[in-house]
């Protein structure tokens, strides 16, 4: 069998991502209850942080250390390489000591060039393009909160970044409509938005995009590695922000999501994480149960 990694949604089929998000919500539950599992007892992960990290490194590392397991924090700093050693050959031999690798790094190809060599699953944490372990902890939420997304409306407000991209794969994989409220010249990847054809569409009025949907989601105007362009971008997505009036155009279910960290009084309004349409701090915590169940599907090549 060939070794599975996930460095989109799109390494999955539809049928896999539901049944990871089934077993999340399973383990949730368990967990919850005070039972004690221990599916990964003697696996480890490695985990690469080129970038800055809350969630994602809590999530993973609790994660492992619940299914008994253990995760090892590689920041480039103290590797081989931050000094320079090919990417292919920390792979060859991280991979062969761990059994998945974490990445969270800029370069989409860095995560590509490391899975293309490695002899155990490999998990992109966040690149400049994608970062589709927010999506199974988004997708997870919204179906414990309002059931199945297919055929529902959700609507992106701001840039067309990692998460943006990552919500186009969305779209398709789990069949919902998908509205991008962004300025002019921060649409997502353009092949990715023709690769969705009807399942997406662009919007530059955020208040048309918002109308009946069954999901407001944002994230930070300015992401890691573009710190400079955070004045432009304030000025550029003033009214890109996601706030009552907002909300109150959305469909009278819809939710709210951010994956966090948000920027008040930027992309959202002051007391926007607390409007009783909010769902931030599960969909954090979902973070934990769904990367849970993706560490089993991976290390194990099954669900229980
Ligand atoms: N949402 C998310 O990935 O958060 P961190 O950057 O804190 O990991
Ligand atoms: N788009 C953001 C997401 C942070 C979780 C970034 O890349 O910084």
């Amino acid at each position: 069998m060939p070794v599975r990694h996930f460095l989109t949604l799109n390494d999955f089929s539809t049928d896999e991502l539901y049944d990871v998000l089934d077993h999340a919500s399973k383990l949730k539950r368990d967990w919850r209850a005070g039972n004690v599992r221990d599916s990964l007892k003697n696996r480890v992960l490695a985990m690469i942080f080129e970038k800055s990290s809350t969630r994602t490194r809590v999530s993973f590392e609790a994660g492992m250390a619940q299914l008994g397991g253990s995760a090892l924090f590689l920041s480039p700093r103290d590797t081989q390489l931050g000094r320079g050693e090919p990417i292919e050959d920390s792979s060859r031999v991280i991979s062969s000591m761990a059994d998945a690798v974490m990445i969270r790094t800029f370069d989409h190809q860095t995560v590509t060039r490391f899975a293309s060599v490695a002899n155990c699953p490999v998990i992109n944490a966040l690149t400049d393009d994608y970062h589709p372990c927010q999506l199974l902890a988004d997708m997870q939420t919204f179906r414990e909160h309002r059931g199945d997304i297919r055929g529902a409306t959700v609507t992106w407000v701001g840039d067309g970044n990692n998460m943006c991209n990552s919500y186009v794969n969305a779209a398709q994989q789990f069949g919902f409509q998908l509205r991008i409220a962004c300025p002019p010249g921060y649409e997502p990847d353009r092949q990715l938005l023709e690769s969705a054809g009807d399942r997406v569409a662009v919007f530059n009025d955020p208040h048309e995009a918002a109308r009946d949907s069954h999901l407001l989601v944002t994230d930070v105007w300015a992401s890691m590695g573009q710190e400079d362009e955070q004045t432009t971008r304030a000025r550029t997505f003033a009214s890109y922000q996601i706030n009552p009036d907002l909300m109150a155009m959305a469909h009278p279910d819809a939710i709210f999501m951010h994956c966090l960290p948000a920027h008040r009084g930027e992309e959202i309004s002051e007391h926007m994480l607390e409007h009783p349409a909010s769902v931030v701090w599960d969909e954090a915590e979902n973070r934990l149960h769904a990367q849970k169940a993706l560490l089993e599907f991976l290390i194990l090549g099954e669900l229980e």
